[in-house]
C-alpha cells in the first residue's frame, strides 16, 4: 500500500515555514506537524531538568521518556500533558532546541514519532530534514529560504507585535549561529534535498508563497486544489 501524502518543507529559522505550513496544510485539508516544537521541547524538558545539553546519554533518554502532543492544528503544543505553546518560543529554548538536536539518539527518537504520525494521514511537515532524512520518498519537497537580514526582520515584526522588544542585529546573530550549527551537524544537517524546489521568500508575499506551493502540491500530488491553476 502507498504511503499518505507527504509535504515536506524544510529550511532556515525565520524563513516563514511555519506560517506557510499552516495555511497549506488547511487549503489541503492536511494534517500541520511543526517538528521544530518537538525538539524545542525536548530542550525545555532539558534545560528544567537541569541536564547538561552535551549529556548526550541523559539527553537521549529524556528524548525517549518524554510525551510530545500537538491539539488540532498544530495550535497548542503538549509536554507531558503540560501546554508549552508559549514557554518553547523563548530564545533559549531556541538555543538550547537547536544544541539538542544535534544529538543522535534525540533525533532517532523524534523521527520515529514523525513517521508514525504521517503513517495514518495525509501531512504537511516542516523542519530540517523532512525531505532528505524524515521522509526522503515524500511527493512533495520545499525548501524554503530568504535571505539572512529579512529573516530577522520578520522574526522581529512577529516579536513586536507579541509586544516584546526585538533587536534586529541581535536576532540575526542567533540566527546566523543557529543556522550555522543546524547546517553543519553531523547528523541530518540542514541540507537542500536534491529533488526539493527552492523558494525563495525575500521579496514575495505570504499569498504568493502559499499559491506557489499549493501549485506545486497539486501538480506533484495530481490533485485539484480550489484557486490553484
Ligand atoms: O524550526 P524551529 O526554529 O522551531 O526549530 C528549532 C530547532 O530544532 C532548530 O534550531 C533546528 C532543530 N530542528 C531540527 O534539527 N530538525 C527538524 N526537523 C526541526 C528542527
Amino acid at each position: 500500500m502507498s504511503h499518505p501524502a507527504v509535504v515536506a518543507i524544510d529550511g532556515p529559522a525565520g524563513a516563514g515555514k511555519s506560517t506557510i505550513s499552516r495555511r497549506v496544510a488547511e487549503r489541503l485539508g492536511f494534517l500541520y506537524i511543526d517538528t521544530g516544537a518537538m525538539y524545542r521541547c525536548v530542550a525545555l524538558a532539558a534545560s528544567r531538568g537541569g541536564l547538561n545539553l552535551d549529556d548526550e546519554a541523559a539527553v537521549t533518554g529524556l528524548a525517549e521518556s518524554v510525551r510530545i502532543h500537538f491539539s488540532a492544528r498544530c495550535k497548542e503544543v503538549f509536554l507531558d500533558g503540560e501546554d508549552v505553546t508559549q514557554a518553547i518560543r523563548e530564545p533559549r529554548v531556541s538555543d538550547a532546541a537547536s544544541r539538542v538536536s544535534k544529538v543522535p539518539g534525540v533525533r532517532q527518537a523524534m523521527v520515529e514519532e514523525q513517521r508514525r504520525i504521517a503513517s495514518g494521514e495525509p501531512v504537511v511537515m516542516e523542519g530540517r530534514d523532512i525531505g532528505t532524512v524524515v521522509f526522503p520518498q515524500a511527493q512533495v519537497k520545499i525548501f524554503l529560504t530568504a535571505e539572512p537580514m529579512e529573516r530577522a526582520r520578520r522574526r522581529a515584526l512577529e516579536m513586536e507585535a507579541k509586544g516584546l522588544s526585538a533587536d534586529v542585529d541581535e536576532i540575526a546573530r542567533q540566527i546566523e549561529e543557529r543556522d550555522y550549527r543546524d547546517a553543519n551537524r553531523s547528523d541530518s544537517p540542514m541540507v537542500q534535498a536534491p529533488d526539493a524546489v527552492r523558494l525563495d521568500t525575500s521579496n514575495l508575499s505570504l499569498d504568493e508563497v502559499e499559491q506557489a506551493i499549493l501549485g506545486i502540491a497539486a501538480d506533484k500530488l495530481k490533485i485539484s486544489v480550489e484557486g490553484v491553476r
